[in-house]
């Protein structure tokens, strides 16, 4: 049986990307961003996930305004990087586990949650960021990653209680696969950041080390955060926030917290992460 021993969450910032990419993670305003992965990329290394399943946003680079999927899986064999902005990351492409994904998608759309089928798709700074943040810079990533994007750009993004179901079918998914296969849920976003507009730039620290403790001690509390205190609180791309709790509704009611780091500013975002271990 498959089954999910852990679940990491983390912001996306692409800048964070552009600064691995163009060789300034050691510049003195990367390096304390990325002195906070340094413990994750040792954990991830010793608890060696078989595959990840990444819970993302597209930022209107493989999808556009065209088609907007609420949820959608990738079921593809193979994921090439692209990105707006400064362009597609020179990073290994994405292998996908169409084996598993194909079941998580016929697992969740009857267990009544409507789930789009990918069968080709780009990935943006939304799911390369995270890996190289947890992963470093390898010639290939070390293990098949399956991505769950998420609509939080056009109005109106699922509600944080519907992604915290999500996450808990996408448990249910995974513990009836009958390979035996070591899972890791990242959620990523966040997180509090508003982009555009009069508040650009602004960012909630109170708002988002609450978050954090909701994570690890009542996800229940935060699965009932309407839309409009995200907007209010985190700004307009804080929303992104709902989709750690598909993550969180993938693990244990209890979790260990194994790392925690909170950092401000990375580009106009506050940087958040968390590692969550399920009992064994
Ligand atoms: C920034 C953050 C994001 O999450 C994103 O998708 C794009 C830009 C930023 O901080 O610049
Ligand atoms: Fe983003």
């Amino acid at each position: 049986m498959a089954r999910i021993s852990a679940g990491v969450a983390t912001s996306h910032v692409p800048a964070i990307g552009a600064a691995l990419d163009l060789g300034k993670s050691g510049e003195p305003y990367w390096r304390s961003v990325f002195a906070g992965y340094e413990f994750s990329k040792a954990w991830i290394a010793k608890n060696r996930p078989d595959v990840v399943i990444l819970v993302y946003n597209d930022h209107a680079s493989a999808f556009s305004l065209e088609i907007i999927p609420t949820f959608a899986i990738g079921c593809a064999a193979e994921f090439a990087p692209t990105d707006e902005g400064w362009g597609p990351r020179p990073v290994p492409p994405v292998i996908g586990h169409p084996e598993l994904a194909w079941h998580i998608a016929q697992s969740t759309i009857l267990d009544e949650f409507d789930m789009t089928i990918i069968n080709a798709m780009t990935v943006d700074h939304g799911l390369t960021v995270p890996l190289s943040l947890m992963f470093g810079q390898p010639q290939a990533w070390p293990c098949p990653v399956i991505p769950l994007a998420v609509n939080v750009v056009q109005y109106p993004p699922p509600t944080g209680h519907r992604c915290y179901m999500l996450g808990q079918a996408l448990r249910r998914a995974v513990e009836s696969f009958d390979q035996d296969l070591n899972v890791v849920v990242f959620g990523t976003g966040g997180m509090s950041h508003q982009l555009q507009g009069p508040r650009a730039g602004l960012i909630n620290a109170k708002f988002d080390n609450d978050f954090l403790d909701g994570m690890v001690n009542d996800p229940v509390r935060l699965s009932k955060i309407p839309h409009l205190d995200y907007m209010r609180e985190a700004g307009s791309e804080g929303i992104e926030l709902v989709m750690w709790l598909i993550m969180r509704g993938a693990l244990d009611a209890q979790v260990r917290q194994a790392h925690r780091f909170y950092h401000v500013p990375a580009s106009n975002t506050a940087v958040g992460h968390l590692i969550l271990e399920n009992a064994r």
